[in-house]
């Protein structure tokens, strides 16, 4: 399976920096060999698909909320992102899981609208840093995986370590190694042979000087990229440093 190099833009941009960066993007995409998905913040998404419009990157949201429409001020919906424009959503960040009170069960019920207004959902999971000094990493994470993914599950996965997000500090390649592992082990445990084509992407401070160790580790389906998502360089280097395909 390809691997998938996803930006995370995060609360930046605007219609200036955000055309830039997508055109930079686009003008670097072709032939990678690997799937490209960026995530502005929602005022982006219609003016970045338009600039990525038959191109090889995908847009998408980071957040979309459960209900199909109404009284929900602030809050957009699956088919408000589709409408604008993307086809995948990021969902249960650990910024919105902790920043916006996020459970799993609420992110199980927004990936059911996503499917359901024809997105595909990037889930994230991950562990603090004190529940891995504890040695609850797979326990967190397993939970997170019962507690948000439906059944069937189409979409993708996100592992990230919170305590890596943004800190520079990312987690040492036999860690992540043996998280993925634990995550496919879950995925077959829960869903039988169909939890086996679920990509299972690593995020956490994923540079461009360290994007090839990580990429190349077993399990890993590609990344999802936070700051070095900002710089269409640094982000197609990223996307340069994915695995072959057929590995
Ligand atoms: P980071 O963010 O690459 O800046 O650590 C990753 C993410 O939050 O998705």
């Amino acid at each position: 399976m390809r691997q998938m190099i996803a930006g995370n833009w995060k609360m930046h941009g605007v219609t200036a920096s955000a055309s830039a960066l997508a055109r930079g993007i686009r003008d670097g995409a072709q032939d990678l060999g690997c799937d490209l998905l960026v995530c502005p913040p929602f005022t982006q998404i219609a003016p970045v698909a338009q600039i990525l419009a038959g191109s090889a990157v995908a847009v998408g949201g980071q957040d979309c909320h459960m209900a199909e429409q109404g009284a929900h001020t602030g809050d957009i919906s699956a088919a408000m992102l589709r409408n604008s424009g993307a086809s995948w959503v990021i969902l249960g960040h650990s910024e919105r899981r902790q920043n916006h009170g996020e459970t799993s069960e609420m992110v199980r019920e927004k990936v059911l609208a996503a499917v359901k207004a024809g997105l595909t959902p990037i889930v994230c999971v991950g562990e603090t840093e004190e529940q891995r000094a504890e040695g609850q990493e797979a326990e967190t994470v397993g939970w997170q995986i019962a507690g948000s993914l439906p059944k069937p599950f189409t979409g993708v996965i996100a592992y990230e370590p919170v305590w890596a997000i943004g800190t520079g500090r990312t987690c040492a390649g036999p860690d992540v190694a043996a998280m993925h592992a634990f995550i496919r082990a879950e995925l077959l445990r829960q869903f039988g042979p169909a939890g086996g084509q679920v990509r299972i992407l690593y995020g956490g401070s994923v540079k461009p000087g360290n994007a090839a160790g990580l990429l190349a580790l077993p399990e890993v389906g590609g990344a999802l990229v936070g700051g070095a998502s900002l710089d269409a360089a640094d982000f197609l280097a990223i996307a340069r440093a994915a695995a072959p395909a057929d590995r």
